[in-house]
């Protein structure tokens, strides 16, 4: 079902720079998006992974990795795959914001307080979702710390996805920077899946299997 099928994924955080050293960013560790590449690759499928700054490395010498540093980079490295893939699956933590002017040289501290104006960056999942084809399928994730099936439901509209992960970061390895996550699938009708906390090689392997079934209703 999968073989051949051509797949984009983002994985990992974003960096915004204030200055030519200083950043915004965040503790995704990019293990989710690299553990569906992997598994996806491994089933045969054509996998592009857009990747923001990780200590990762890839184990498939099949997987296509552009690498790239701030949200804007990574809008325009997927932009550019947009029309040719099957599936998007966008697992990054792109950075919601990023300063409006980054300085050139390094920021002195002269002053006791300092401002930095933000604005906000593309949503990469968002803009997919606009143009996305019938024949195409879309996946999101959604890390919540409270009303997670509430939120989930508005991401997963707004950004026109076919189905969203939902993981909270309440309980012991659970999300950001652990090698396990506890996580639920909520699909477009309104359809909840829940799962124990497993290791993220499983947890990718929970969610290529919803991918499968999602594949076969679209294509049957
Ligand atoms: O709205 P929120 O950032 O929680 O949405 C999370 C989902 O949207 C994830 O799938 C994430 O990869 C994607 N996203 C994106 N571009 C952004 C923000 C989020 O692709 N700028």
């Amino acid at each position: 079902m999968l073989r051949g099928k051509r797949i984009l994924i983002t994985a990992g955080p974003t960096k915004e720079f204030i200055d030519p050293v200083r950043f915004i960013s965040n503790a995704s560790s990019g293990k989710m998006g690299y553990a569906i590449a992997e598994e996806l690759s491994n089933k045969g499928a054509d996998v592009i992974l857009v990747s923001g700054p990780t200590n990762l490395k890839c184990n498939s010498s099949q997987i296509k990795i552009v690498q790239v540093t701030t949200a804007l980079e990574m809008l325009q490295a997927c932009q550019h795959y947009f029309d040719s893939v099957d599936i998007a699956i966008f697992t990054a933590a792109v950075a919601d914001y990023r300063p409006m002017i980054m300085e050139s040289s390094k920021i002195k501290k002269n002053d006791e307080t300092m401002t930095i104006q933000l604005t906000k960056n593309p949503d990469i999942a968002y803009e997919f979702g606009k143009g996305k084809r019938a024949d195409q399928l879309s996946i999101g994730f959604a890390l919540e710390t409270d009303n997670i099936v509430e939120y989930g439901k508005g991401k997963m509209q707004k950004k026109n996805l076919d189905f969203i992960v939902l993981n909270t970061t309440n309980e012991n390895g659970e999300g950001f920077g652990f090698d396990t996550n506890k996580i639920s699938l909520l699909f477009r009708d309104n359809s909840i899946e829940h799962f124990p906390l497993k290791s993220k090689k499983e947890v990718a392997s929970d969610i290529i299997a919803s991918l499968e079934e999602q594949l076969q209703q679209l294509f049957t």
